[in-house]
């Protein structure tokens, strides 16, 4: 399916830019009704906005936010999340102030929100649950507590009550 979304968006680029080139090519020189003074600082402004927002693009496209995998190490604790309606089953849910957890998450019925809540509850990490996929979301723990897992996508009438503990004990 993203391959044919992704298809579809590219076709539609072209032609976007196609339609955009005809246009531009039949125009006639609007340059010749605009005073000289004015012409020149449009081309200044411009060539200013391009010098600008090209190298921005391209410098902003390469930071994501995403931890790879070579910053991650090795030492990671798989836990196989699984959404329903309307709880959550961990295959684990003690970890250790330092540990690496992946966990891989994904829904038997609908799509919920997977939200990881620290002991202050604030959100330290979320994805995606939904059926027929797992979305993984790893997280170092790094203070002890009570973490909690709260879904943070409307599934229907309990969809508050679809919560999940944690226990993140001191080294
Ligand atoms: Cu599951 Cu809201």
């Amino acid at each position: 399916m993203q391959d044919i979304a992704w298809h579809s968006s590219l076709f539609l680029m072209a032609t976007t830019i196609a339609v955009f080139s005809v246009v531009l090519y039949n125009s006639g020189d609007v340059a010749e009704a605009m005073p000289g003074a004015q012409e020149r600082l449009r081309r200044l402004l411009f060539a200013v906005a391009l010098a600008v927002c090209l190298p921005l693009t391209f410098l902003s496209l390469v930071d994501l936010p995403y931890r790879r995998p070579a910053e991650w190490g090795a030492a990671v604790k798989t836990v196989d999340a699984v959404g329903r309606q309307w709880n959550w089953t961990l295959s684990d849910s003690t970890f250790h102030v330092g540990d690496r957890v992946e966990f891989r998450v994904t829904s038997e019925d609908v799509n919920h929100g997977f939200a990881l809540y620290d002991p202050t509850m604030r959100v330290v990490g979320q994805t995606q649950a939904m059926p027929g996929y797992v979305n993984v979301l790893r997280h170092q723990f790094k203070t002890a507590g009570k973490y909690s897992v709260l879904c943070l996508e409307y599934c229907g009438v309990a969809h508050h009550s679809m919560a999940a503990e944690i226990e993140v004990l001191p080294r």
